[in-house]
């Protein structure tokens, strides 16, 4: 399957993601997870993107196409992905085409994880992250068994650098801006289904299934 996630910040992307990965073999290609490790990594890439992120602003069309476009190549990513923030403009979404016209294949599916905006406050100020893994968690909605530490590891949790009030109002502005033309874009192609994703995670999972297997 190759599949879109699509959602505001804080919608659940990143938590779905590594339930329906597992299950069908999938590769998850998080840009965010991506550009974030190019910052940690301080390679060009990443000092070209970091300015844009801590404000919450877009990264360029060019470097997120030229990752995906890499990422697609790897050997585990041609049974199919999940592409969790990507894309975020149309130009990205017809680059997207392309690249998959030029491979033989398209979408099959893109689940919209549609949510109220006054609820993403909470869910992104509360969220703690393992880095190395992506894993997720939240003070109150997903508690890690140790505070700040993660189940698996042990390693130390933190919370990222645009996971604040103010940064989030700049994200949600270039949400609604840019990224839902993304959501008609699709529409317009039959392969939209939209998720409830204010529901509580294990509800969100079973509509992500539901979607899955139609
Ligand atoms: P990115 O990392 O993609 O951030 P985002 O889109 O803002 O999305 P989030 O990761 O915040 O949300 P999520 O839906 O994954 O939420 P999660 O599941 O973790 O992008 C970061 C930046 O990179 C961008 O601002 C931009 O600068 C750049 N960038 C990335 N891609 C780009 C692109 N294509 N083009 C240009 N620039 C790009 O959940 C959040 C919290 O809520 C967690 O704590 C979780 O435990 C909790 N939670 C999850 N589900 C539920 C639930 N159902 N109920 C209660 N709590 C829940
Ligand atoms: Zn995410």
């Amino acid at each position: 399957k190759r599949l879109i996630f699509i959602g505001p910040p804080g919608s659940g992307k990143g938590t779905q993601s590594p339930v329906v990965k597992d299950e069908y073999c999938l590769c998850h290609l998080s840009t965010g997870d991506m550009l974030r490790a190019a910052v940690a990594a301080k390679t060009p890439l990443g000092v070209k993107a970091k300015e844009a992120m801590d404000k919450g602003e877009l990264v360029s069309d060019d470097l997120v196409v030229g990752i995906i476009d890499e990422a697609m190549n790897k050997p585990k990513c041609q049974k199919g992905f999940i592409l969790d923030g990507f894309p975020r403009t149309v130009t990205q979404a017809e680059k997207l085409d392309e690249m998959l016209k030029k491979r033989g294949t398209e979408i099959d599916k893109v689940l919209n994880f549609a949510i109220d905006d006054s609820v993403l406050e909470e869910r992104i100020t509360g969220r703690w992250i393992h880095p190395s893994s992506g894993r997720s968690y939240h003070t109150k909605f997903a508690p890690p068994k140790t505070p700040g530490v993660d189940d698996i590891t042990g390693e130390p949790l933190i919370q990222r650098k645009d996971d604040n009030a103010e940064v989030l109002r700049s994200r949600l502005a270039a949400f609604h801006s840019q990224t839902e033309p993304v959501i008609n874009y699709y529409g317009k192609k039959s392969v939209l289904t939209n998720i409830h994703a204010e529901k509580a995670p294990q509800e969100v999972t079973a509509e992500v299934h539901k979607a899955l297997s139609s």
